[in-house]
Parts: C-alpha cells; sequence; structure tokens
C-alpha cells in the first residue's frame, strides 16, 4: 500500500495543472524580468500578471497610485522574517514587538533575533481554546508598539484566530498588525483589504503551489525596510532576480484552490469529520485539541493520552500513515509543541499529541485505511 499522506500542514502535492503551467512558462525561456530587451519585457510582463492576479484573489486594493504591495520572497519564513525585522529598522524611536504565544518559528524566531538586538518582545497569552488572549493583548500595548504580529490560522492546531479584535484593538492605537496567513490561504476566505491588516505573508507550497515562493503582502503607505540588500527589484524592498516561474506557478495554484473554494472546504470537512469521530468512538483516550474554537476543516490535532507521541508517530510511520509531531530536531527527537504549551495544555497530553492534516488529494478511501490502522496501533500500544 503506499504512504497516506496526513500531513499536508507541512507541504502539498504540488496540482498538476501548477506543474504544467510552470513547465510551459519554463519552456517559453529563462529570461530575467529586469532586462530592458523584447524578451525580457515579455517576461515582465507575465510577473506583473501573476502578482495581480494573486492581488485581486486574496483582496488588495490595486486600483490606483495607492495600491497595496506584493513583494515575492522565497517563501513564508522570508516574508515573516521581512515584516518582523523590516519593521523594526522602519520603527525608529518605537521599541516594542508584541507577538502572540502560538507563532510560527519564522515570527517567533525572528522576534528572538529582535530581542537580541535590543527590542522590548512581549508574548500574549494563549487561551486555553487555542486562541490569542485579546484582553491580555490590550495590557502588553504601549505607545512604543511598532507592531502586533499575530496569525490568521495555526499550523498546529488549526484554531482561527480572533484577527477582528486585534486589528480593531490596534486600530484605534494606530498600531500595524502583521497577519501570517500561510495556512489560512485556501482554507477559509483571505481578503486583504477586509482583513484590516497592515501586511499579511503567504506561501504557495501549502496550497498545491510550488515550495520556495512567497510574499508579503502590505498597505502601500506601509513597506517595510528590506532585510536584504542588492538591486532595485521589487522597489529594493526585496532585492534579487524574481522568478517567473515560481511566481506563475503560485497564481495558478491559488487560482485554482479558489475556484471552487466551498468544495474544498466540504471535502476537507467531511473527511476530518469521518476521521475525528470514528477515533473518538474507537478510542476511548483520544483527544482532540483546539475542538471547541473556529478551526481550519482539515487540521486535527490529537492527543492519544498515556502514550508518547514519538512512538506513535513511529509506529504510524512504519504502518504508512505520515503525519507530524512538534518540530524535529538534529537528533530524532522533537521539541514540546511551542502551540500546546502556549495553551496551557499539561505535559502527558502535549507529549501525546500528533498532527494530522488533511489535503484535497486525499481520498475517502484513504481516511478509512487511516483510522483502520491507527485504531490497531493505538490498541496495540
Ligand atoms: C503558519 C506558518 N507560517 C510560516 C510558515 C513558513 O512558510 P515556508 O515554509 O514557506 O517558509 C509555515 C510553514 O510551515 C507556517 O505553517
Amino acid at each position: 500500500m503506499s504512504p497516506i499522506y496526513l500531513d499536508n500542514n507541512a507541504t502539498t502535492a504540488i496540482h498538476p495543472d501548477v506543474a504544467q503551467t510552470m513547465l510551459e512558462c519554463h519552456l517559453r525561456g529563462l529570461v530575467n524580468p529586469e532586462s530592458q530587451h523584447l524578451l525580457g519585457r515579455e517576461s515582465r510582463r507575465s510577473l506583473e500578471a501573476a502578482r495581480e492576479q494573486l492581488g485581486s484573489l486574496l483582496g488588495l486594493h490595486q486600483a490606483d497610485i495607492h495600491a497595496d504591495h506584493l513583494f515575492f520572497t522565497s517563501g513564508g519564513t522570508e516574508a515573516n522574517n521581512l515584516a518582523v525585522q523590516g519593521y523594526r529598522r522602519a520603527a525608529g524611536k518605537k521599541n516594542r514587538l508584541i507577538i502572540s504565544g502560538i507563532e510560527h518559528p519564522s515570527v517567533s524566531a525572528a522576534a528572538a533575533w529582535v530581542a537580541a538586538q535590543g527590542t522590548d518582545v512581549k508574548t500574549v497569552n494563549t487561551l486555553i481554546n487555542g486562541q490569542i488572549d485579546c484582553n491580555h493583548l490590550e495590557t502588553l500595548i504601549n505607545d512604543k508598539t511598532f507592531l502586533v504580529a499575530a496569525m490568521l490560522a495555526n499550523n498546529e492546531t488549526g484554531v482561527i484566530q480572533p484577527i477582528s479584535d486585534i486589528v480593531n484593538i490596534c486600530r484605534s492605537r494606530e498600531i500595524p498588525v502583521h497577519v501570517d496567513a500561510v495556512q489560512a490561504v485556501g482554507k477559509m476566505p483571505v481578503h486583504f483589504q477586509n482583513l484590516g491588516a497592515t501586511s499579511m505573508t503567504i506561501s504557495a507550497h501549502k496550497i498545491h503551489g510550488p515550495c520556495g515562493v512567497g510574499a508579503l503582502i502590505t498597505k502601500h503607505e506601509s513597506a517595510p525596510l528590506p532585510i536584504l540588500h542588492g538591486g532595485f527589484q521589487q522597489s529594493a524592498v526585496r532585492p534579487g532576480t524574481e522568478s517567473v516561474v515560481l511566481a506563475v506557478g503560485f497564481a495558478k495554484a491559488v487560482e485554482l484552490y479558489l475556484k471552487t473554494p466551498e468544495d474544498h472546504r466540504q471535502k476537507l470537512l467531511g473527511m476530518r469529520s469521518q476521521f475525528e469521530d470514528s477515533l473518538l468512538k474507537a478510542l476511548s483516550c483520544a483527544e482532540i485539541i483546539g475542538r471547541d474554537a473556529p478551526r481550519l476543516p482539515h487540521t486535527s490535532n490529537i492527543a492519544f493520552r498515556g502514550l508518547d507521541r514519538q512512538v506513535v508517530l513511529m509506529a504510524l510511520d512504519v504502518a504508512g500513515i505520515c503525519c507530524s509531531t512538534g518540530s524535529a530536531c538534529a537528533s530524532g527527537s522533537s521539541e514540546p509543541s511551542p502551540t500546546l504549551v502556549a495553551m496551557g495544555l499539561d505535559e502527558k497530553t502535549i507529549n501525546a499529541a500528533l498532527r494530522f492534516s488533511l489535503g484535497i488529494f486525499n481520498s475517502e478511501d484513504e481516511i478509512k485505511a487511516a483510522i483502520t490502522q491507527i485504531c490497531a496501533i493505538i490498541s496495540m500500544l
């Protein structure tokens, strides 16, 4: 039996139509979109068309000279770093950065880096349901705050965050909000203008696009200062030759996903309900983390109480089920998930928790087979 891939929050298989579009773009020839000759100008047109398409699919203001920016980056990690470090550079005397306690390492480690340079970084508490504690956020804001960073949906629990409340809290104090929407795009409506955030990170490989491309979207007047130094590409905010092929693949992936968003959502929700309901019914030790909060339709974080997540992960791997624990470190063991720690869960639950993330290429038969395998393995262990 071929492996059953339930690790779509780590990365997703490229959609064949995305691969085909990229191949066609490759075959048109590699041309630097900065080149001034005819071929360079054609390449630039493809790049700008991809940028515009992404902008229109994700609700950017594009109409006039106040258009929002979309800076292509090498992925979500770079986009989050550009936001955290780039806004820090632009902040002048303002020195406080506030991040949620459940941010992806590309935000939390970037925050640790700027903290080491003297930035006053504060972390917002997380409620037991997995959502950011907005009351605590209010107590951390001061007149030196230059940015609040909060993700739209968590990569480990799938819990959707109260971004509109956070934006409202910050708007009255004129504090910019950066939103990491990497896991949310394609799984829930994401419309940059409606979100009300100052900046937003997206990444292609989580939605069946190519790995190695993402973007930082910002309001017109809120471009960060660069963290890379080089040429004048992308207004010198993100210098470096843009990859037309990756940009075109990214736009195609978002277009495909958003053609029938409700169909995707219903398919994912249906499979996840079947998955969770069956495991809860069959296994008294199973507990779904974040179940009381609104969640993305495809993520399921399950603690198998009394078991060690590494042991379960390995047994499932041998049986051909691909899922994940917290972030793996070099030794092959794994750190406790920072998100679950921030939620205040007890150590036993954290040590027993595994993340299953479904995708549109999973079939119901695969989900049924995974349920059977998981029940057998957990009962055996
Ligand atoms: C919420 C979130 N933000 C950022 C990233 C980083 O994105 P990338 O892999 O494109 O660097 C990830 C990747 O797992 C993520 O889940």
